[in-house]
């Protein structure tokens, strides 16, 4: 890899370069596996991305910002053809850079791919939609959405794909210009794609950097020049970032942030179920998902059984690399994650819970083990802080109020999984937790798919709301032409 793409171009790097490792272990525990190389940015290239994307918008009278809905229609599927005739390439960079299975990096590039589809589809009803006539005292308003400006964009290592793109694609189908940066672990397989995007977009209109923050992303904030931050990941860099802006009043936020999502399994759940849903929810991609289950409240009537057949089917899962059949758990891309994890453990043990699991905690490479944790308490580290790893904390509850108190003075509010069976106990419930989180998903785990849905959170988790109908709407301004009715 020594070509990269700053000015819409495809150009030869011949500067520093950075080299990628490869999540999964190698046989050569001193030799990692090199995956490759990419250039190593600074301050000088994120100016140029920035020049880019501020020519190529050109104060609003730029060929991108003003082009026909048809003609932004065609750039956008003529990328997304190209792209799905990448999926074998880039389903391989997203197993071997952040160690996803098979079957979900499969999942993870689909499901983008039909996010493509579905924005263009609903950008087209944008235009035609009737509502964007209207008449009062006289006067005609033609209402239109408009593009923002420019618009940096920072994705997640965990959806290093799906996720920067829920942000790129509706930011650039809107008419804005946009740099983006890949995640830290999840950058080469943005590579396969460089062809589509030189060809696909006009030049400038899509600038991709990458580097430590401080050194690409503070200065193009700092220039004042940025008119949306998109970001998903965590509030201390959106906060930082942010703060670079010198007139915040003017920058508009699309952020996807922290969470603590909640189970709450009551005295009724059917336990078959509501294990499987917390195993997925509090498991999946190691619980390397801001959607993730990351506290589990279980009645006290069924804690015993529940842990047991809990901590037995958490035993039972397999791990290894992500091609090989039927694994669940897979090497972690952070390298510190396996010792903070271990930190949330010791502390919680030292405060009185107890790993139910027999292989809780121990380590495999660069793996550790979930351990399920009880009964935890609100002392506990693992309560508050948001582990994003595997850790699976179980609290036991008597009154219903105990759950619902700690999500309502939580700093977070995703969303809850709730699991029973009395919709009369139920309906009361979920009315409740409306109120308090943005998603209640009743017997079954937590998401933020299928992509039409309305992704957001209240509090700490979330400025905005992504979806394919939201996100068109997060990227625009609605302007309107007014005429006299004559
Ligand atoms: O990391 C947060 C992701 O938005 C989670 O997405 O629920 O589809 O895994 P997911």
């Amino acid at each position: 890899q020594d070509t990269w793409l700053v000015h819409g171009v495809l150009e030869k790097w011949e500067g520093k370069t950075t080299e990628v490792y490869s999540t999964i272990p190698s046989d050569d525990t001193e030799n990692p596996t090199l995956l490759g190389t990419i250039p190593y940015m600074g301050e000088t290239e994120a100016n140029r991305a920035l020049e880019a994307a501020g020519k190529a918008f050109d104060k609003g009278k730029g060929l991108w910002p003003t082009m026909k809905v048809a003609d932004r229609v065609a750039c956008m599927e003529k990328f997304v053809k190209q792209m799905e005739k990448k999926r074998d390439e880039v389903v391989k960079y997203l197993m071997w850079e952040i160690g996803k299975s098979l079957p979900d990096s499969q999942k993870e590039f689909d499901r983008t791919v039909e996010y493509i589809y579905d924005t263009i589809e609903d950008y087209k009803d944008l235009d035609r939609d009737s509502a964007n006539f209207k008449k009062r005292d006289g006067i005609y308003a033609h209402i239109r959405r408009g593009p923002l400006g420019i618009v940096l964009c920072l994705g997640p290592y965990n959806y290093p794909l799906n996720e920067t793109f829920a942000l790129l694609i509706p930011a650039l189908i809107m008419g804005n210009t946009a740099i983006f940066k890949p995640a830290k672990h999840g950058v080469l397989l943005i590579s396969p794609l460089l062809e589509a995007f030189k060809s696909s977009f006009p030049k400038g209109v899509v600038n991709i950097i990458y580097g430590r923050g401080r050194e690409v992303a503070a200065p193009i904030m700092r220039s004042g020049r940025v008119d949306v931050l998109a970001l998903i990941g965590n509030s201390s860099s959106a906060v930082a970032l942010q703060d670079q802006h010198p007139y915040k009043n003017r920058l508009r936020l699309v952020l996807g942030l922290e969470a603590k999502n909640p189970a709450i399994v009551l005295p009724d759940a059917d336990l078959d179920l509501t294990i499987d849903e917390c195993i997925a929810g509090t498991l999946s991609f190691n619980g390397q998902r801001c959607t993730a289950l990351k506290l589990v409240y279980v009645h006290e009537d069924i804690a015993e059984e529940f842990n047991r057949r809990l901590a037995e089917r958490v035993d039972a899962l397999k791990y290894g690399n992500p091609w090989e059949d039927g694994v669940k758990l897979t090497p972690l891309p952070e390298p510190g994650k396996p010792d903070y994890i271990k930190e949330l453990i010791t502390d919680a043990k030292k405060k009185g819970a107890k790993i139910l699991n027999k292989k809780g905690g121990k380590t495999t490479f660069n793996y550790i083990y979930p351990a399920v944790l009880y009964p935890v308490t609100k002392e506990m580290r693992v309560y508050e802080e948001e582990q994003f790893g595997p850790v699976v904390p179980v609290i036991p509850f008597k009154e219903i109020d105990e759950p619902i108190n700690d999500i309502a003075d939580s700093n977070y509010g995703q969303q809850v999984s709730l699991f029973g069976k009395d919709i009369r106990t139920l309906a009361p419930l979920i009315d409740t937790l409306v109120n308090l989180v943005c998603r209640v998903n009743l017997n079954s785990s937590c998401q933020r798919g299928p992509d039409v849905f309305p992704f957001t959170g209240r509090k700490d988790s979330a400025v905005g709301t992504l979806s394919v109908h939201d996100a068109l709407r997060s990227f625009s301004i609605r302007t309107f032409v007014a005429s006299k009715d004559t």
